[in-house]
Formats: structure tokens, C-alpha cells, sequence
């Protein structure tokens, strides 16, 4: 079977991917980490991140999620802006564990950090950041990780199979929406799954294009 392509983002319910104010300093903006709270009680993301104490919730919902996308996923892309935030915010052994093609109109050396995770920036467009991430995910999953900016023009391009959004049950009023501008014929999608927590509901589709 070949490799899938699809993102996995936390929205408000109020549609925002990301608060107002976001930046390296002020990861996910204003209030953003609310959106991903239900993460941060799962025992699989704890450890992943290296929180120290791990805890966390095992063998949860939640916490199969976690595992689930951590498992199917061989190869990651992201938005430079993305990446910006976590340059400064991923501990050394960062949450990939796998190649990262980060998108950007800046060259930059490959930047190999502990664990298996390596990322290498692209500046010839997400078509070929794709290719080269297909290329690397040994029969894996490619997830695109985000941000905004970076999962819209997947979308428009219509180069995603799957997808899946957690809405968490705050609103963040102002920031960046996920599918903000999209025409509606620009998203296609045919509901697969949906369940959820006291935290958070997950929305799993398929993109009526993809086979
Ligand atoms: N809620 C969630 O689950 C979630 C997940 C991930 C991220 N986020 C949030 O998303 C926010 C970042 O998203 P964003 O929309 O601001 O930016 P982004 O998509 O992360 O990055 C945009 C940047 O990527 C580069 N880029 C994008 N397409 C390109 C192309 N085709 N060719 C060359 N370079 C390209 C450009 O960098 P250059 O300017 O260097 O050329 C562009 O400025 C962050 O605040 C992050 O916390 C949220």
C-alpha cells in the first residue's frame, strides 16, 4: 500500500488553528495551548515531548490517538513559521523521531538533532518538500504538521488523502483560522470517524479526490 498523505491539528471551536500574537516566543498565540490541552494528559505525548515525570493518561481514547498518529507516520512537512516556534521550544530529542522537510524560501543546512530526527529545508515548493518526504517514510504515512498557512496550500493542491481535526471546547476569538478562504468546492471530504473525551472531539475524514 503507498504511503498516505494528511494533517492532524487542534482548532478551537471557534475554527482557529493558531491565537493571535503567535511567534517563537509565543508558541500557538494567545491561548493557543488550550486547543491541545487533551494532549497534554496522554502518557504516549508526555513521553514523546521527554516532560519530565512523564504521567499522563495510559491507554485512553486520547492517548491512542497520540499513538496511533506517532506509529503511521514516517515522514513530516512544515511551514517554516512552524518550525521557527519549535526551533526554539522542541527539546533536543524533538517529537518526530524522522525526517522533517521544512518549506521556506531560505536555504539552510540539514539540522540533526537526537533521536532520529533530522530537518531539511526546502525551498522548492511543497510539491517536491512531498516527494522527498514520501521518499524517506519507508512505507509510512506523511503527515503534514502544519501550520496554517502550510495545510491550506496542501488543501488547495489537492495532495492530502486524509485528515484529522481535534476541536477542543474553547473559543479564541482572533488568531489564524484553518480554513479560512477556502471556496467550498477547494474541500471535499467524506466523514470517516468521530468520537472524542470530556477534552476534545476528533473528526477523522477522507478527501473525496483521494482514492
Ligand atoms: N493547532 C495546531 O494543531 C497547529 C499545528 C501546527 C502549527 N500550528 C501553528 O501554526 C502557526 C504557523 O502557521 P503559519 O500559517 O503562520 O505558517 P507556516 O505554514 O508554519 O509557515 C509559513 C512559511 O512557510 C514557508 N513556506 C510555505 N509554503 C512555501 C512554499 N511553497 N515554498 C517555500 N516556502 C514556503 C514560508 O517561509 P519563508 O518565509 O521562510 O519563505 C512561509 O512564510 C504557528 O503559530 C503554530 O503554532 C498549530
Amino acid at each position: 500500500m503507498s504511503s498516505k498523505v494528511f494533517f492532524d491539528v487542534g482548532i478551537s471551536l471557534d475554527g482557529y488553528m493558531a491565537g493571535p500574537n503567535a511567534s517563537p516566543g509565543n508558541p500557538m498565540g494567545d491561548g493557543g495551548r488550550a486547543m491541545h490541552g487533551w494532549i497534554f494528559q496522554t502518557a504516549t505525548f508526555r513521553e514523546i515531548l521527554g516532560i519530565p515525570g512523564g504521567g499522563g493518561e495510559q491507554g485512553t481514547p486520547d492517548d491512542a490517538r497520540v499513538q496511533h498518529v506517532f506509529a503511521r507516520t514516517g515522514a513530516y512537512v512544515m511551514g517554516r513559521r512552524m518550525f521557527d516556534e519549535g526551533e526554539v521550544g522542541w527539546p533536543e530529542n524533538p517529537p518526530f523521531r524522522g525526517p522533517v522537510y521544512v518549506l521556506t524560501h531560505s536555504p539552510r543546512e540539514p539540522w540533526v538533532r537526537q533521536g532520529g530526527t533530522t530537518f531539511h529545508f526546502v525551498t522548492d515548493g511543497l510539491a517536491n518538500a512531498l516527494a522527498q518526504a514520501k521518499a524517506a517514510a519507508g512505507g509510512k504515512d506523511v503527515r503534514i504538521s502544519g501550520g496554517i498557512d502550510t495545510v491550506r496550500q496542501a488543501i488547495r493542491a489537492g495532495l492530502l488523502d486524509e485528515c484529522t481535526i481535534h476541536v477542543a471546547p474553547n473559543l479564541l476569538g482572533a488568531g489564524k483560522r484553518l480554513l479560512d478562504g477556502l471556496a467550498p468546492g477547494e474541500m471535499k471530504l467524506v466523514p470517516v470517524r468521530a468520537d472524542g473525551s470530556a477534552l476534545v472531539t476528533h473528526l477523522d475524514y477522507r478527501f473525496a479526490q483521494a482514492s
